[in-house]
């Protein structure tokens, strides 16, 4: 049926697309970072050793349908750890599927890799954690992205009932918060976009515990876990969210944040890439 063809179709792309990481860049790397909104910069002298490749050259590789960085793949070394920057991460709100969203994660646990560190930005909805803050993800509440475990979005066509207790990896967080001794814990509540939320979401969301609200990460750290990776998974702080101290957040302070705070965010990102051989 069409659904079961879907399915194959998907597999198929994701296979491809492995195969094509595999020729064009050899070993899969130790850790492979997917880099969100404001954090591409962050990454820049993280690596050394640095080869880019440009995601175009990539057939199936989703690209983002808004402007910004180039995407592209950026492949080297930090200290004796093989990693993988990479850019242009697609989103739900540009009209892409569950499964297109989370295919280069897929792909590249395929490919080898079993580590990942998934980046965003975010607004706060408490004055507790101001914009700068970093905030490693100890749980989310997902409030309308899409699961890529739903029906032809999975690989095999099966559905299967994930486990999502210790979704972001407890071990990596822990020694990523004893060596970043400022980086936060919290909750983060993915919200579809992409208009930013009402007074009234964000006012939900901190009563259901929510420290963060953003767009992004949830499918690709439920598509990693349920294909046995690991899953570090971090927010940065861009603004106050939606009606917090009055706050009316737009893109332009969420990129300016994002710059103001970038030398803090490339030092936790680098502890987060060394964090992960915390076993
Ligand atoms: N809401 C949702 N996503 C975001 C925000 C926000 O306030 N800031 C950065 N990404």
């Amino acid at each position: 049926d069409i659904r079961k063809r879907q399915t194959m179709k998907e597999q198929q792309n994701i296979s491809w697309l492995a195969a094509s990481l595999a020729a064009k860049l050899g070993e899969a790397p130790d850790v492979a970072v997917v880099l969100g909104s404001g954090w591409a910069e962050r990454a820049d002298g993280l690596l050394d050793g640095i080869e880019r490749f440009d995601l175009n050259d990539f057939e199936n590789w989703p690209l983002p349908r808004v402007q910004g960085h180039a995407p592209e793949l950026r492949l080297g070394k930090l200290q004796d750890t093989r990693v993988l920057l990479c850019g242009g991460r697609v989103h739900a709100y540009e009209g892409y599927t569950a499964a297109e969203i989370v295919r280069p994660v897929r792909a590249m646990i395929e490919w080898g890799v079993k580590n990942f560190i998934l980046l965003n930005a975010a607004g706060s909805t408490s004055e507790s954690y101001p914009p700068g803050t970093l905030m490693a993800l100890a749980d989310h509440l997902n409030m309308g992205l899409p699961n890529p475990l739903t029906g032809p979005n999975t690989p095999t066509g099966q559905i299967t009932f994930v486990d999502l207790v210790d979704l972001y990896d407890p071990t990596w967080r822990a020694a990523l918060t004893a060596t970043c001794t400022d980086v936060k814990t919290g909750i983060y509540a993915g919200m579809l976009g992409p208009s930013y939320e009402t007074p009234a979401e964000v006012a939900m969301v901190a009563q259901l515990g929510g420290h963060a609200v953003g767009m992004s990460t949830i499918p690709e750290a439920i598509a990693a876990k349920a294909a046995g990776a690991r899953v570090l998974a971090i927010s940065m702080m861009t603004n106050l969210a939606a009606g917090v101290g009055g706050s009316r957040p737009n893109h332009q302070e969420v990129l300016d944040t994002a710059a103001e705070h970038g030398k803090r965010a490339s030092e936790v990102l680098k502890c987060a890439v060394l964090a992960a051989a915390a076993e």
